[in-house]
């Protein structure tokens, strides 16, 4: 399966999404492609981390750029059971290319920044990708919402979905939790990291079976 995280906003999670995924996804032994398309690199810098300090399994993670990606895609798709596209940047060639490839597509939304220019951008270009790739699935992950019971900022967003045809909402979110930064930084998901956030591994095993459900 192809799977992309994407969005034009940096810092909504999307490399945390992105890697915690392909983490569990090798766990449970299958070949997993990491594809790191933002020049930021900062997936590719999380596996090499995992490389350095030896941790198993492996997760191959190569950098890709340019218009030429959809073509790269398929040909890996032929020797990796599943690829995972971590893809940022405004408009970038690299988003757009990717969703013409990507079965499932999830955008990282964070609640103080959900702004209706950014969704009616992706909107476009998912209905754009549509013309190429008719099953594309597209959802928004509200991502890094405020664990604070008290905080009520993604109440709005099933509703303000609701003027983007091209999109829906995941029905798992991810919170703000120090467990994703500590993983984070020593080349981890949040299900190794140990001591271990059973919130976050939770909500991160939900989003696992929702994006990747029985297969
Ligand atoms: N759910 C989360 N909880 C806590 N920190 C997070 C979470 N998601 C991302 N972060 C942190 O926020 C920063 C930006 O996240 P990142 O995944 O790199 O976003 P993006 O790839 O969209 O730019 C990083 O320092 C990351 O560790
Ligand atoms: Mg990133």
């Amino acid at each position: 399966m192809i799977i992309l995280i994407g969005g034009e906003k940096g810092g909504t999670g999307k490399t945390t999404i992105a890697t915690n995924l392909a983490a569990m996804r090798a766990l449970t032994g299958r070949d997993v492609l990491l594809i790191d398309t933002d020049p930021q690199g900062s997936a590719n810098y999380w596996a090499q981390s995992r490389d350095e300090l030896e941790i198993m399994p492996r997760v191959a993670c190569v950098q890709k750029f340019g218009k030429g990606l959809p073509a790269e895609v398929k040909d890996l798709a032929k020797r990796y059971q599943d690829i995972i596209i971590d893809a940022g940047g405004r408009d970038s060639v690299e988003l757009r290319s990717a969703m013409v490839v990507a079965h499932k597509a999830y955008v990282p939304i964070q609640p103080s920044q959900f702004d209706i220019w950014t969704l009616n951008q992706m909107d476009e270009l998912v209905e754009t990708a549509k013309g190429f790739n008719p099953d594309l699935q597209a959802r928004v992950i509200i991502s890094r919402s405020s664990t604070n019971p008290s905080v009520h900022e993604s109440d709005d967003t099933v509703e303000i979905l609701n003027d983007f045809p091209s999109l829906s909402l995941a029905s798992t979110g991810i919170k703000d939790r120090i467990a994703y930064r500590k993983a984070a930084s020593g080349g981890l998901g949040v299900s190794e990291l140990k001591p271990k956030d059973a919130k976050a591994v939770e909500e991160m095993d939900a989003l696992y079976k929702e994006v990747f459900g029985d297969e």
